[in-house]
């Protein structure tokens, strides 16, 4: 894979990304906000891990998000099993000297055409936690839809959180024919 939006770049993870990788996701305001399977502090032998287990995945569903000369975060699909085969959950996260230049919202939009014209996939959705506004304003902002309230699905640093459900729905199998 490999997509422009605008200045920045969607491509496949390479193990030269841990350096990078470490270095920006090592950050608590970024671990707050995703599940606990995202280490804190974050090594870069959890780079080195994760950058593995992307590439050993077919399809490729993980991608990074990068600059000309580096990774500043990771954007991707989890797709779902037996009856939920044509729907994925999506997840991202950006370093922080990059927040609020417009790349998220403009990375979640491209991923989600992949996923529905490439990967086939009928419905894309995103659970941010009650305590992440920026994150719903990108989902809104690449199109998705609110559908309604996790109520106190989460259990993050000690404290119990409702989600916020989004989603984003593309042709669903019946409409294709
Ligand atoms: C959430 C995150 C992905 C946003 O990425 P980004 O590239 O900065 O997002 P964008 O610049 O495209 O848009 C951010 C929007 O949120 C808004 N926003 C930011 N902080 C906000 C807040 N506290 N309350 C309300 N809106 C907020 C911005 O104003 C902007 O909207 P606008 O363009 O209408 O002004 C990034 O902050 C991040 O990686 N956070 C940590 C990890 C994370 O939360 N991942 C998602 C888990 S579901």
């Amino acid at each position: 894979m490999y997509r422009e939006i605008g200045e920045y770049i969607i491509r496949d993870w390479q193990m030269e990304d841990a350096p990078s990788i470490a270095k920006y996701a090592n950050n608590r305001k970024i671990w707050l906000n995703l599940r606990d399977a995202f280490p804190y502090p974050y090594k870069i032998q959890d780079a080195e891990s994760f950058i593995l287990s992307v590439i050993k995945a077919d399809p490729t569903t993980i991608f990074a998000i990068a600059t000309k000369s580096e990774a500043i975060g990771s954007i991707g699909l989890m797709p779902g099993k037996d009856v939920h085969r044509f729907t994925a959950e999506m997840g991202y996260w950006l370093a922080e000297p990059y927040w609020g230049k417009g790349i998220m919202s403009q990375a979640i939009k491209s991923l989600t055409d992949y996923a529905i014209d490439d990967l086939k996939m009928h419905r894309i959705f995103a659970e941010p936690f009650s305590t992440n506004p920026a994150s719903a304003r990108v989902l809104e902002k690449a199109g998705f839809l609110f559908e309604g309230v996790l109520r106190s699905s989460v259990f993050k640093d000690d404290k119990v959180l409702d989600q916020h459900l989004y989603s984003f729905i593309g042709k669903t199998a019946t409409q294709q024919g």
